[in-house]
């Protein structure tokens, strides 16, 4: 059993894994699962291969911090990695996995696509770190003056240049393919390149990419209630219900004054108290998070729940049986997704959530809270919300609530962020960016999958919606325990390529 003690004392020294803002919680998450990926497809690489020689190598690259005004000089260092095991000669393939809103390890050209395609396509596999993530951090640190200089777009002149500079240093002949992959952020990234620099990126792979912008996405927790309701994963219309209820008794518990919020502070594990209405919105955000984040991550290895075993637990199945309630099986998940991300508490704190946004040092550890809600503020949204009355778990939190996080951190207006947000899917086209030779991935039971392309808009931007898949599922190291379904999928995007560097082979 998890430790349920409040030490608000400790909360500060652990507020790096502070779990403050639902979008935190889900970045967290996959923060979490992303190194578990790592570190099993790193042992497996190194474990085949022959030698220290074929460890993936280091590299940094000299950019401009301003590629838009060529008389500014100042420059940073942009890390990349490379996996030359597989390259099959100068004219070989090469595939540029794109890195997104967080840091790059070795496993990125190791383990997952596109390293898993490598070998049959005899292709060298490179990525390219996203600048002001991971170690990519120009000097400086992250105060309004230098995160401007922080947009999709500046990375995607960092992929252009970093590409030709790539081909020079590592002998690429201009023969050669690039073929860009990515998923999520990275994904509508990757599809970016191809339609920003068709002379350059010969192809793209984009994963579970939100090609999309959205100011409110209240549609991410429809699909999860839906997954809920999905049998081949686990779920059932009574799993969705019982999610229902558990939202419902927490809120009642809210409602019921301040000896329920002590119950329930008790109860849920939380780190603070629940006196403030911000607070108790942070807190059934950061609940449907946990349950979004076992729909986004459904399957994947270092997930610490399942749908099928957060519907165990909400349905009573988990361990207690008959005495259980939706409520008891909501307050399990919560201790399981704790203790596997190794948090003592629940935190909810709205001013913790603020205070460490504003924290313009850049973080060691590689997270990037601060430069992804930039993103959000100046390009994207994306913000998930829960107030119609289609959303199955409670009526927070709302809209208005999200968007002051930008006007709060960065004094950014919600009218701004509406306006970003217009101007980005004008600039990138949205869901029909005419992008050709993309193969849009994505997973249908993924809750972002709706702001991808999942409808075939051309014989050159093919579509693959795999049934049953979680969030950029098709990009993860493979497992005995893959779905055949997805199996296939991965099968399908191999044949894509190799399709495609037919193509270009009898040109
Ligand atoms: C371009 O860079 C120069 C040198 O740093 C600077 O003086 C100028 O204001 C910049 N121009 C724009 C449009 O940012
Ligand atoms: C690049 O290619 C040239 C010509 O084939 C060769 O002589 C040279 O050694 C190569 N350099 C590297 C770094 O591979
Ligand atoms: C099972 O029930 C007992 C008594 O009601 C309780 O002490 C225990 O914590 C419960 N275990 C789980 C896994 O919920």
């Amino acid at each position: 059993m998890a430790v349920k003690a409040p030490w608000l004392g400790f909360l500060f020294l652990v507020s790096l894994w502070g779990l403050s803002s639902p979008a935190l919680l889900l970045r967290r998450l996959r923060e979490h699962i992303q190194k578990s990926q790592e570190s099993s497809s790193l042992h497996l690489g190194i474990g085949l291969s022959q030698g220290p020689a074929a460890v993936p190598k280091q590299g940094w690259l000299e950019q401009p911090l301003d590629p838009f005004n060529a008389s500014d000089r100042r420059t940073f260092l942009q890390r990349y990695w490379v996996n030359d095991q597989h390259r099959a000669g100068q004219d070989a393939p090469v595939f540029l996995h794109i890195g997104g809103e967080g840091s790059l390890g070795p496993g990125s050209v190791m383990a997952g696509h596109p390293a898993a395609l490598a070998p049959a396509l005899g292709a060298l596999v490179i990525s390219l770190e996203h600048r002001f993530y991971g170690l990519s951090m120009p000097a400086g640190g992250l105060d309004m003056a230098q995160l401007h200089y922080l947009s999709s777009r500046h990375a995607l002149a960092d992929v252009a240049s970093a590409l030709q500079a790539l081909s020079r240093l590592l002998n690429v002949s201009s023969s050669s393919p690039w073929i860009c992959f990515g998923g999520s952020y990275a994904g509508s990234l990757a599809t970016w390149t191809r339609l920003k620099f068709p002379h350059l990126v010969f192809a793209a792979v984009a994963s579970s990419a939100p090609l999309r912008a959205v100011v409110d996405f209240a549609a991410y927790n429809r699909v999860v209630a839906r997954s809920l309701t999905r049998a081949a994963i686990g779920g059932s219309q009574q799993c969705l219900a019982a999610a229902s209820a558990a939202f419902a008794e927490v809120e009642r518990l809210l409602r019921s004054g301040p000896a329920s919020q002590a119950v329930l502070r008790e109860e849920l594990g939380a780190c603070g108290s629940l006196h403030l209405t911000e607070d108790q919105a942070e807190l059934l955000g950061a609940l449907q998070a946990l349950v979004g984040g076992a729909v986004q991550y459904d399957g994947q290895a270092g997930a610490p729940l399942s749908v099928r075993q957060l519907c165990g637990l909400l349905l009573g199945n988990g361990g207690n049986g008959s005495h259980s309630t939706p409520y008891l099986g909501l307050r399990r998940a919560a201790q399981i997704v704790l203790r596997s991300m190794g948090q003592k508490c629940l935190s909810f704190s709205r001013a913790e959530t603020v205070a460490q946004l504003r924290n313009t040092a850049p973080q060691v550890s590689g997270v990037g809270d601060r430069q992804w809600l930039y993103q959000t503020c100046t390009e994207f949204g994306f913000y998930v919300t829960c107030e119609s009355p289609q959303c199955p778990f409670t009526q927070l939190p709302a809209l208005p609530f999200q968007l002051e996080l930008c006007e709060q951190v960065f004094g950014i207006s919600a009218a701004s962020v509406a306006q970003a947000v217009a101007q980005t899917n004008s600039y990138y086209g949205g869901q029909t960016p005419g992008a050709s030779q993309v193969l849009f991935v994505n997973g249908d039971t993924d809750p972002w999958h709706v702001l991808s392309v999942t409808q075939n808009l051309g014989p050159s931007e093919p579509v693959l919606l795999i049934p049953s898949a979680s969030h950029c599922l098709d990009m993860a190291p493979t497992r005995p325990s893959d779905s055949p379904s997805l199996c296939l999928g991965r099968q399908r995007i191999f044949q894509q390529l190799q399709v495609w560097l037919k193509e270009i082979k009898k040109s």
